[in-house]
């Protein structure tokens, strides 16, 4: 059966999780996260825009109302780029994040993304298995791609 176009817009159960998208009170909340996260992380202005423009998806999973983690993905026409995905520390290793990263894929592919691709750290197992685990392919490395800390990216790559 197919899915309405305005699915979208819905928040979806997964589990005990709902997954949606992320609204501006979700910001410091995300901000949290972030900073946790990542030793370069995204401005509020950042997250506010990917609220904002057509061409990005901003997904948040809550957890019995807590941000447990969010991800967000740009497209235009049918090429994806999944730009970050996190889970708050206290939430890791309970499948939140393959499950925001299957959500994210399928609103992806309802706006007719064919190809989906990513960058991550080299040294990033966790997030590497992740993406393997949802069907990306390792692509080619990127050399010193990442600073503070200076690191080599893998271009990871998911077809559709
Ligand atoms: C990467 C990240 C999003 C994973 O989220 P998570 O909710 O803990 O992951 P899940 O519990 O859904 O795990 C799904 C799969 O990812 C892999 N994985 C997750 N954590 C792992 C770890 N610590 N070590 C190895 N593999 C791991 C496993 O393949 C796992 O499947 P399995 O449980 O069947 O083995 C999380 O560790 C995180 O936020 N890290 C910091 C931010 C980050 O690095 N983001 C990616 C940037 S490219």
């Amino acid at each position: 059966m197919s899915e309405a176009p305005d699915e979208k817009e819905n928040f979806r159960k997964c589990g005990s999780l709902c997954i949606g998208p992320a609204c501006l009170e979700d910001v410091d909340r995300i901000l949290e996260i972030e900073g946790q996260s990542f030793s370069d992380p995204w401005s509020r202005q950042g997250f506010e825009d990917a609220m904002k423009y057509d061409y990005s998806t901003l997904l948040a999973a809550r957890c019995d109302g807590t941000v447990a983690g969010y991800c967000c993905l740009y497209h235009i026409m049918d090429e994806g780029e999944i730009v970050n995905v996190a889970v708050a520390q206290e939430f890791r290793g309970r499948g939140i994040g393959e499950q925001m990263l299957g959500e994210l894929i399928r609103q992806g592919r309802l706006m007719s993304v064919k190809r989906f691709i990513l960058d991550v750290r080299v040294g990033n197992t966790a997030a590497i298995r992740l993406y393997e685990k949802a069907g990306f392919r390792r692509l080619a490395i990127q050399k010193n791609f990442y600073e503070n800390p200076s690191e080599d990216g893998w271009l990871m790559e998911l077809l559709v």
